[in-house]
């Protein structure tokens, strides 16, 4: 399959384009290439491309700038997903939008399912919502695909701010109050290979780290693998970090669709976890 995918240079798309690429025909674009905001450009570059698949990977991602200019999360988030979904349109194109598990407002207790209603409560989960929206007004047959608290070795995420932080210092505070899916790029980018291949058309799939964990039990497990000692990970409420962006307390996600589809899920976040620091430890 000809498949293109946006985001490219990003966390989850350093780990996608490899993966599809092992039987695929793969092109990854980034914003050298084109800005998704841009609906002349993004019609060009798909017209031009003509691929059978786009998964679209970019966005706007910075959770806590978002808050103070959401009109630029909102092009990128929102119409950049309509403008992507419009050109697959033109060119007969399936399309796998990534969206998030910030779409929910985090009341619930027990993970979100692809039935559970969103209701962001941060100016990113409002804009990822908005790009699932037009997306789908714009090409019907898109499949969103909402994923949680991604990690790779390719970017910035919780757990490389955490491995910064603890560098130094032999006390860190983590918060118990935020609970979600912990999910590797290079599972999620295997999920998202047998979805295509699968020739999944749903439109709607939670694709996350199986099970569930606070921030504090993510950390512990992260230096208890990786055998970091030197520093005393202290059990906190999230009242004691102000940030600019509310989080949802509790986004842990589930899917009822995989399993209906016979699509093996994303594997439980502790035995990735382990893989992951085999790797980095590896890098070391
Ligand atoms: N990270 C998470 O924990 C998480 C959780 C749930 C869902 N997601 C979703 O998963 C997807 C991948 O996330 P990620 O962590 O890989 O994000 P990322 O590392 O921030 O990568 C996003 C990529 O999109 C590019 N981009 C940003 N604005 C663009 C524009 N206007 N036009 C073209 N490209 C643009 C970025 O380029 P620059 O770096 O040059 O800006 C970056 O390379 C996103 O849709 C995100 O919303 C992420």
């Amino acid at each position: 399959m000809r498949i293109l995918v946006t985001g490219a240079a990003g966390m989850l798309g350093r780990d996608l384009v490899p993966v599809l690429s092992q039987t695929h025909r793969v092109k990854g674009v980034d914003l050298e290439n084109f800005d998704i905001a841009d609906r002349i450009a993004v019609a060009g570059f798909i017209q031009a491309e003509k691929p059978e698949a786009v998964i679209h990977a970019a966005a706007y991602t910075n959770v806590d700038t978002a808050e103070s200019d959401p009109a630029t999360a909102m092009a990128v988030n929102g119409r950049g997903a309509e403008n992507v979904a419009a050109a697959c349109r033109e060119v007969g194109a399936r399309m796998i939008l990534i969206s998030t598990d910030y779409v929910f407002d985090g009341e619930k207790r027990t993970p979100y399912l692809e039935s559970d209603r969103p209701d962001p409560v941060n100016a990113y989960g409002r804009s990822k919502l908005e790009g699932e929206i037009l997306a789908r007004r714009a090409l019907p047959s898109v499949t969103v695909v909402r994923t949680a608290w991604l990690y790779g070795t390719g970017g910035e995420s919780f757990i490389t701010k955490i491995l910064a932080a603890a560098r130094g210092r032999n006390r860190l505070e983590v918060v118990t109050d935020e609970v979600g899916s912990p999910s590797w790029t290079v599972d999620l980018s295997a999920a998202l290979k047998r979805l295509l291949e699968a020739g999944a058309s749903g439109p709607l799939y939670h694709l996350a780290g199986s099970g569930a964990c606070s921030r504090y039990e993510l950390a512990t497990e992260l230096f208890s693998l990786l055998g970091i000692k030197n520093c005393q990970l202290e059990p906190v409420s999230k009242e004691s970090f102000q940030t600019p962006a509310r989080r949802p307390e509790y986004s842990a996600l589930a899917s009822e669709r995989l399993g209906l589809e016979n699509i093996e899920p994303l594997r439980h976040w502790r035995e990735t976890l382990s893989e992951f620091a085999a790797l980095l430890s590896s890098q070391i």
